[in-house]
């Protein structure tokens, strides 16, 4: 496998690389190297969480037969040819909350750190969500190879690779159908 040459964004602009990012689900086979990968989770440490509690933890997958066993009981066979999985964890011990949604909402915050860090740094990334509402057998098989202690959930997945595609922009709602002015519904005036 070849190292990453990954291409430096264009930019380091927030709102362009906001603009850029896609779900990418076609990967060149490459190693991230490690100064990327570190720079990728030092965003998602960085994230804010409630409290402050920090309940997110982190592993990086690069075997390919453990990829492989992430991907197995879905049709998505792209999570494996990723060039890494984060396997993205919430901690539901103590801290301020105990098992709360902030178990999974802070994580989920985390997570997009990564996606946006990964996508300043020209990688593609995509979401792979409801890992713990797949079949119970293999949930247990992915637990116990990645030896997951009982008091961590599995919140989400995040593949990351250098992207062999480039998928045109998915539609979003208008501006004026998501946001209002004081009260629900009330147009809010931004031109
Ligand atoms: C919480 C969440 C879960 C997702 N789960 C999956 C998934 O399991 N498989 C997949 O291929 N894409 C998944 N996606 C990616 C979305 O399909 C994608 O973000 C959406 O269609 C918009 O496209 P875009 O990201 O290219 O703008 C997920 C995205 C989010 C935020």
């Amino acid at each position: 496998m070849k190292r990453s040459t990954a291409k430096s964004p264009l930019t380091n602009d927030l709102f362009e690389i906001i603009e850029k990012r896609r779900a990418i689900r076609k990967y060149k086979a490459h190693n991230i190297p490690r100064h990327h990968l570190k720079k990728i989770l030092d965003a998602a440490r960085l994230a804010p969480s409630a409290s402050n509690n920090q309940p997110w933890r982190f592993i990086i997958v690069e075997d390919k037969k453990t990829k492989e066993l992430l991907a197995k009981p879905s049709t998505q066979s792209f999570i494996s040819e990723a060039n890494a999985i984060v396997v993205v964890l919430g901690d539901g011990r103590g801290g301020c909350c105990g098992r709360s949604v902030w178990t999974t909402h802070d994580p989920m915050i985390a997570t997009e750190h990564i996606v946006l860090a990964a996508t300043a740094l020209g990688y593609g990334t995509c979401w792979i969500a409801n890992y713990e509402s797949r079949p119970k057998l293999w949930v247990e098989e992915v637990r116990k190879t990645l030896k997951i202690p009982d008091y961590i959930d599995i919140v989400v997945l995040v593949a990351i690779g250098i992207p062999d595609e480039t998928p045109q922009p998915k539609p979003r709602k208008p501006l004026e159908e998501i946001c209002f002015a004081e009260t629900y519904g009330k147009r809010l005036e931004l031109d």
